[in-house]
């Protein structure tokens, strides 16, 4: 038999050494071609490994035929080609002759230069191209309810990106990237009124703090907590530009006291990098550095409860679980977690982009 072939019984002919009855062989059951698509393993490494190899870089300077392909990515020939005759199969990559190719639009995103490229997510020598590679710990994790980045790695992902600067470059200047539709919206449409320091918690760059205070000359002071690695790169961000006096980076951790009052703190993109306790802890804190009248304004997406799940939400929550321990949350899970750390959602803004969600935290009366 072929393993080409689907391999349940239901679809295996007789002559083949199936044992199915002939009323089974006669067809599929319905949802199986759907189920091969979903299981398929085999796309998604391709994808990961022409990502890796830069093809479609190549491909865009001007190396089109295989032996020049295998030689650029330093590959063997015979098995490049199965490689690229399978991107072929799925449109990624197209032949336009014997032994040449080009992308198609789907390849062309493969290209590091591309506005919109994917080479983040999929290579693993970029951060979140490697996290994605310990789902293959998914098992674990779902039996443990823990991450099982460290398990593949021996390291967390944090102090990963954070003590080895060019992987942690690959995982901020994406995220970077990434949010900046998000930061310009909360920039332009949250009432900054009355806002005089801001503190950004977990502020990755700067660039949230950046957008902020470029449009709103009004607030006099802003300070960035992080790991010592981000912090370096945000604080030689800030330095010589026109925002650097108002601005002060910290090194240090949010599971200790925060290092400065605020009137405004902002926890964009952290807690759904935690578990409930952890991010009940962050949430402590944030409260004991308020000043009275002060919110926490935190920014994350919010499933409202709908009846059918989001697939993009449950596979982020996925993610958050096997990289960090951490999940994605609905509304009323945020409101449990500011509730238990002395504090309660005052107010939550539409959805901004990626159903990313402003909820505004004051203190509960006490
Ligand atoms: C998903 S990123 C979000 C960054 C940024 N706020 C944004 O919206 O893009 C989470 C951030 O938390 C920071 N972080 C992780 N552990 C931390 C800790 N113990 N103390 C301070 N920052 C931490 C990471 O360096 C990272 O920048």
């Amino acid at each position: 038999m072929s393993l080409d072939e689907p391999t349940t019984d239901v679809a295996r002919k007789p002559e083949d050494g199936g044992s199915s009855s002939p009323t089974a062989i006669a067809e599929a059951p319905s949802g199986f071609a759907a189920l091969q698509r979903l299981a398929d393993l085999v796309t998604p490494m391709a994808l990961r490994v022409a990502a890796s190899l830069r093809l479609v870089d190549h491909m865009r300077d001007g190396v089109h035929d295989l032996e020049s392909l295998a030689k650029a990515t330093d590959s063997h020939q015979d098995t490049l080609r199965r490689l690229i005759r399978h991107l072929v199969a799925v449109d990624v990559l197209t032949e336009s002759g014997p032994d040449h190719y080009e992308p198609t639009a789907i390849g062309e995103l493969l290209a590091h230069g591309h506005p919109a490229t994917q080479v983040g997510w999929l290579d693993p020598s970029h951060m979140v191209g490697r996290a994605d590679l310990a789902l293959v710990h998914l098992f674990e994790a779902v039996h443990d309810g823990e991450a099982v980045y460290g398990q593949r790695y021996g390291k967390g992902f944090w102090d990963e990106v954070s003590d080895d600067p060019s992987l942690g470059a690959t995982f901020y200047d994406m995220m970077a990237h990434g949010q900046q539709t998000v930061f310009r919206q909360l920039a332009e449409r949250h009432d900054w009124t009355g806002v005089r320091h801001i503190l950004d918690v977990g502020g990755a760059d700067g660039d949230l703090l950046a957008t902020v205070l470029a449009k709103e000359s009004g607030i006099s002071a802003a300070t960035l907590l992080e790991l010592p690695g981000p912090a370096a790169r945000a604080r030689a961000k800030f330095e010589g530009t026109e925002l650097a006096d108002r601005v002060a980076v910290v090194d240090g951790s949010f599971f200790d006291p925060l290092p400065v009052k605020a009137d405004t703190i902002m926890l964009s993109f952290v807690l759904h990098n935690w578990s409930d306790d952890d991010a009940v802890r962050i949430l402590r804190h944030c409260a004991d550095a308020l000043e009275p009248g002060g919110s926490v304004l935190l920014v994350e997406c919010a499933d409202q409860s709908p009846s059918r799940p989001d697939p993009g939400f449950t596979s982020a929550d996925l993610r958050m679980l096997v990289y960090f321990g951490g999940r994605e949350r609905t509304y009323d899970q945020w409101q449990g977690l500011a509730v238990a750390a002395g504090m309660t959602i005052d107010s939550v803004s539409p959805a901004l982009a990626y159903g990313a969600r402003l909820m505004a935290l004051v203190k509960s009366p006490v």
